[in-house]
């Protein structure tokens, strides 16, 4: 430990845990992740947690919906939240759940706090309810026609045609979306936080210089418009925590959400016998407490998190630091482009190293939206990692283990050109620091050019020819590993895998001052390929693979067909009305088991989770896919057919699927985010 290390906490915005990760979530989490692992590779102790937002209406309806309890899809959404992350290297050192004892606990002391010092009221509110489920209605759960043009199908809080905003009770023709009834106006008391008394705690905060001038400028705005007081109770039925000595009451899920961001630290700390929950927290820490954030919730993490704190006599953040939203190709992230890309999509075709570098190459510190162009994403990490960067290894790797016997020379060659390379590291570290990514990776690959321009110039293979120009030979190659090894030092924080194979090469491990030492007569390890090109036609397999999966029966037989057999498409049946369809209930199937018939030899008997119950169905897909293929793989089923004796038994449903017969038969393949038993639409 030095006498400049820094005591940090890291934290990302929590995402909510009724969807699977998808690649917009990522540039918060990898941003957040590049800059932890800067800190760390310094020396400092840098901690970063985070946590599923398990609570609130969408939450609990989704579950209702999908026949379990709130609290079984909150933990499979958990566990498949951490293996997103993993996958994508975000180092988080705990990853924890809102719907926690420790989140319960702070809530309730938050809470307490805020009571007994005067910053909690009461009002009598009236909202809609839904009389046919028994709840209060948020605004998102209303439709109805907009007051401003009458378009039909609006939500309650805002037009999609005109763009007006109003008031769910301005709605004409209201409906609740939950059930279609008509909502009745109620009254219920609720629970208020005063934010306006904190107006001159945020307004000196806001004025202190350290803010992003975007969100300085957001919040200007916000205080213009005066601050109002906060609604942080809910009426049951909800998914939460009940609100202390207020039974039917509970926290609107933004009152707990932040707090999750402490609870997660807190339950971290209790598995640590050196880590004190209290030294980052008390109100007069002097540690450093960093919330990433995206641009959407801003007013929640710079104006409510920092008032409660303070009103809860805990310390403010150090920071809130905002960043802005990913588009792809251009446009707002598209299902049916297949640009609505999930985690897990991404993960199935490339390797995630190459997304993390290509969000480095665009981060800056503002709040600007990010493209993700795909065909530039490609260029660029082609061009870079694998053009420049590992093809400096690769140059000079095979002279010095063919013919150094792997040990690199005791001279530098250029020390020059070595010195302005170990001098980066200021400029780099000063760039990571303040979130500045792009221009890292600009510089960096600066020097990428300049090592490789050294060695196109000192041409290594063709002084390898002359048996007198050995020592030259060792000379220029041994440079060119050092070269390489200072770039990787830098790219550790944006490419973690990369620098641990280079690390495994060189032999050698990498702190951001061992930048500062060289390798002289030191034995490096055999090269191995360290990073392959961007495979193009994994792009497009992967946008392929994120279209929606209701594409039409044609287009399923077209791809499934190779281009020089024709294939007949069956004439369109005749047109049905929608409460036809609507009597269909499809619904997303696991597998679980599936096994070949005896006597039967087209029929596979497939036992399907819906999520509520189980089905054992027989279908004629033994032609296309052995029981192994199918295990473990969603799928979606008619699950309201009524069962028919076959004469290998029950089939309680059927499964759909699509293909002219034969080895080419496609059952229907929901992405790994759908839950069993999720209604198909
Ligand atoms: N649960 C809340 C956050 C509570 S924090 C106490 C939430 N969840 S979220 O799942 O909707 O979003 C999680 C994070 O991902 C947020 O920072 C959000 O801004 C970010 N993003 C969601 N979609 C995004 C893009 N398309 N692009 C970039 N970031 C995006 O909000
Ligand atoms: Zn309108």
């Amino acid at each position: 430990m030095t006498a400049t290390q820094r005591r940090i906490l890291v934290t990302n915005a929590l995402p909510y845990a009724n969807g699977p990760i998808h690649i917009g979530h990522l540039l918060g989490y990898i941003q957040a992740d590049i800059w932890v692992r800067f800190q760390r590779l310094k020396g400092h102790e840098c901690h970063f947690v985070c946590a599923d937002d398990a609570h609130g209406t969408p939450i609990m309806l989704k579950a209702q919906q999908l026949g379990i309890s709130p609290e079984a899809m909150i933990d499979a959404m958990n566990s498949e939240h951490q293996r997103d992350f993993a996958d994508f290297s975000v180092s988080f050192d705990n990853y924890h759940s809102t719907h926690s004892p420790e989140n319960k606990e702070l809530a309730t002391l938050i809470y307490t706090r805020l009571r007994e010092n005067g910053f909690i009221h009461t009002r009598v509110i009236e909202q809609l309810y839904d009389p046919e489920r028994e709840m209060f209605l948020p605004d998102r759960f209303v439709k109805g026609d907009c007051p401003s043009c009458g378009a039909v199908d609006q939500y309650g809080d805002n037009c999609d045609v005109c763009g007006a905003t109003y008031s769910p009770t301005e709605l004409k023709n209201p409906r609740s979306a939950v059930s279609g009834a008509t909502p009745e106006l109620r009254e219920s008391e609720h629970y208020f936080f005063d934010l306006p008394a904190f107006g001159d705690m945020l307004k000196a905060w806001t004025r202190s210089g350290s803010l992003q001038p975007e969100m300085a400028n957001k919040l200007n705005e916000w205080f213009e418009q005066g601050l109002q007081q906060w609604d942080i109770s809910r009426d049951k039925p909800y998914f939460g925590f009940e609100i202390p000595d207020a039974p039917g009451k509970y926290f609107y899920v933004w009152l707990d959400a932040p707090i999750g961001y402490m609870s997660s630290f807190k339950n971290f700390c209790d598995q640590r016998d050196d880590l004190e929950f209290e030294d980052f927290w008390k109100s007069d820490s002097d540690a450093e407490v960093y919330h990433f954030i995206g641009k959407d919730i801003i007013y929640f993490h710079s104006l409510f998190w920092p008032a409660m704190l303070k009103g809860a006599d805990f310390r403010q953040p150090t920071n809130v630091w905002a960043h802005g939203f990913i588009t792809v190709n251009g446009t707002k992230m598209s299902k049916s482009k297949g640009t609505f890309i999930m985690a897990r999509t991404y993960l199935d075709h490339l390797d995630p190293e190459y997304l993390r570098y290509y969000f480095a190459a665009k981060l800056t510190s503002r709040i600007d939206d990010l493209d993700l162009n795909l065909t530039d994403f490609a260029q660029r990490v082609n061009a870079d990692l694998v053009g420049k960067v590992v093809n400096i290894a690769s140059r000079c790797a095979g002279f010095i283990s063919k013919k150094f016997n792997g040990q690199l020379s005791a001279n530098i060659a250029e020390p020059d050109m070595l010195a302005d390379f170990q001098q980066a590291a200021d400029t780099l570290a000063d760039a990571y620091e303040q979130r500045e990514f792009s221009r890292a990776m600009r510089d960096i690959m600066k020097l990428a050019d300049r090592a490789n321009e050294y060695i196109a110039v000192k041409e290594p293979w063709q002084l390898a020819k002359h048996e007198d120009k050995a020592q030259e030979v060792h000379d220029v190659c041994s440079m060119g590993i050092h070269l390489f090894r200072l770039i990787m030092i830098y790219l550790t924080p944006v490419v973690p895998n990369l620098a641990a194979s280079a690390q495994e090469f060189l032999n050698d491990e990498f702190r951001w001052d061992s930048a500062q030492t060289t390798l002289t007569n030191h034995t490096i390890n055999k090269f191995k390929p360290l990073m392959q090109r961007v495979p193009t036609e994994k792009i497009d397999a992967m946008l392929d693979a994120s279209k929606t999966a209701t594409a039409p029966a044609a287009q399923a037989a077209d791809t499934a067909n190779t281009a020089n057999e024709a294939v007949a498409i069956e004439p369109l049946a005749e047109e049905i009305e929608f409460p036809d369809f609507a009597k269909v209930d499809l619904r997303v199937a696991k597998i679980v088991n599936a096994e070949a018939v005896e006597g039967a030899d087209k029929l596979l008997k497939l036992t399907l989770d819906i999520g509520s119950e189980t089905r054992q169905v027989f279908a004629g897909i033994k032609s296309a896919y052995t029981p192994e293929q199918l295990i473990g793989q969603l799928t979606v089923m008619v699950a309201n057919l009524k069962p028919r004796k076959m004469r290998f038994g029950l089939s309680e449903g059927m499964v759909l699927a699509a293909g002219p017969g034969g080895k080419e038969i496609y059952i229907l393949n929901p992405h790994d985010g759908a839950l069993p038993g999720q209604r198909v639409m």
